[in-house]
Formats: structure tokens, C-alpha cells, sequence
């Protein structure tokens, strides 16, 4: 029997991928020149965005780089790389929207950051991309399974429920319906109840009501 294969990256990968469209759409409408509670309200969301993959990737580098250096080298570095260059440019995009407010031409600045942002999401997304068809496959093709899923469900564990509900409420609203259910029948056969009953509640929140009801049914 085949077993099933663990993908450490999909599910949040998603939901990064919603987020970036979502900020890259509402940096295009903004008014730079003169609406500066747009650009506070753009400030926050991008804020929680970086706060949402510097976490990530923090993640990635305890519990997935290490089985890449143990049996993919040349894919760790490969990733490391990547990160190296794609981290350091947050802080930048974060002071530069920071400056728009008090740049001479605020309109200038305005797009300056658009145009930044974009591009440093356009090379975020072939990271993404690299982590699904890159480190996945060679994860999957030389690492034992039960090595992977042990590193999975330590990473589960070391979140506190505070974690696995906001992570809960960014990825939601990216998923499938079948995904929205496989993740929340592994919490109902690992978690204790209560755990699980919270989780419910985050989902009944971030879900229409219709969603949230055919969660429910296919729980
Ligand atoms: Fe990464």
C-alpha cells in the first residue's frame, strides 16, 4: 500500500498566496497622495502579512530545513538561498510604506512601494512554487515517511492553541472544501475535545454560513 503523502507547505501555501493577492489589490486602490487612513489600514494588514511569514519561516527552518540538510543538501541550500534574498527584502518593503506619509511626493512614493511589493511578490511565488516542486518531491522520494510525519506532528504539538487558531483563521478561507475537512478531522482524532470545539468556533467565524454547515456535514 502506498502511503500517503505529507505536504508540510500546501495547505498554509495557500493561504500565503490568497493574502499576497488580497495586499497587492488593495495596494493598488489606495489614494497615496492624500488618504492616509487607507495607507494606516494598508500598513496593519501588511504588518500581520510579514508577522504570518517570518512565523512560516521559522517553522520551515525547525522542522523541514533539517530534513533537507539530512537528505536533500543541495535543495536546503538551494531554499536557504532563496530565503536569503527574499527575508531581507520585507524589512525594506516595511520601511518604505512606513516613509510614504512623509516622502515629498507622497504619489511618487505611493507607487514606488506598489511597483516594490509586486515584484518581490512575483519572486515569493516561485519560492512557493520551488517548496511544492522542489523540496516536496525530494522530501518525499528520499526521506522515510515516518521520519516526515514525525516532523509534522512535532510541529503540530509545539504550537500553542492561541497559534493553531489564527493560523486556522488565515488559512479557511483559502481551502477547499474537502481540505477544510481533512484538516479538522486529524485535529478531532489527535486534539482533546476542547481543542477541537475551539477550532469549530474559529471556522464558524471565518466561514459563510453556508461553508461552515457543509464542514460540519462532512465532519
Ligand atoms: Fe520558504
Amino acid at each position: 500500500m502506498s502511503e500517503e503523502k505529507i505536504n508540510f507547505y500546501g495547505n498554509y501555501h495557500k493561504a500565503i498566496r490568497r493574502a499576497l493577492f488580497e495586499i497587492s489589490a488593495r495596494a493598488g486602490l489606495i489614494d497615496y497622495l492624500h488618504d492616509d487612513e487607507a495607507i494606516a489600514r494598508l500598513t496593519d494588514e501588511f504588518m500581520r502579512l510579514t508577522r504570518a511569514l517570518r512565523e512560516h519561516s521559522t517553522h520551515e527552518d525547525a522542522y523541514m530545513q533539517p530534513l533537507l540538510l539530512k537528505y536533500a543538501p543541495e535543495v536546503a541550500e538551494y531554499m536557504e538561498r532563496q530565503h536569503a534574498t527574499l527575508d531581507p527584502v520585507l524589512d525594506v518593503l516595511d520601511e518604505q510604506l512606513n516613509n510614504v506619509t512623509s516622502a515629498a511626493d507622497r504619489g511618487a512614493a505611493g507607487m514606488a512601494f506598489y511597483a516594490a511589493l509586486n515584484r518581490w511578490i512575483g519572486a515569493y511565488l516561485e519560492h512557493l512554487a520551488d517548496e511544492e516542486d522542489v523540496a516536496n518531491p525530494a522530501l518525499w522520494e528520499r526521506c522515510p515517511h515516518d521520519e516526515l510525519a514525525d516532523s509534522v506532528a512535532r510541529f503540530r504539538t509545539s504550537l500553542a492553541l492561541e497559534q493553531v487558531a489564527s493560523s486556522f483563521e488565515f488559512m479557511l478561507p483559502a481551502l477547499s472544501a474537502p481540505e477544510r475537512a481533512d484538516l479538522y478531522l486529524i485535529v478531532r482524532d489527535n486534539a482533546p475535545k476542547p481543542v477541537f470545539e475551539t477550532l469549530l468556533g474559529v471556522a464558524e467565524k471565518t466561514l459563510s454560513d453556508n461553508d461552515y454547515q457543509d464542514l460540519k456535514q462532512r465532519l
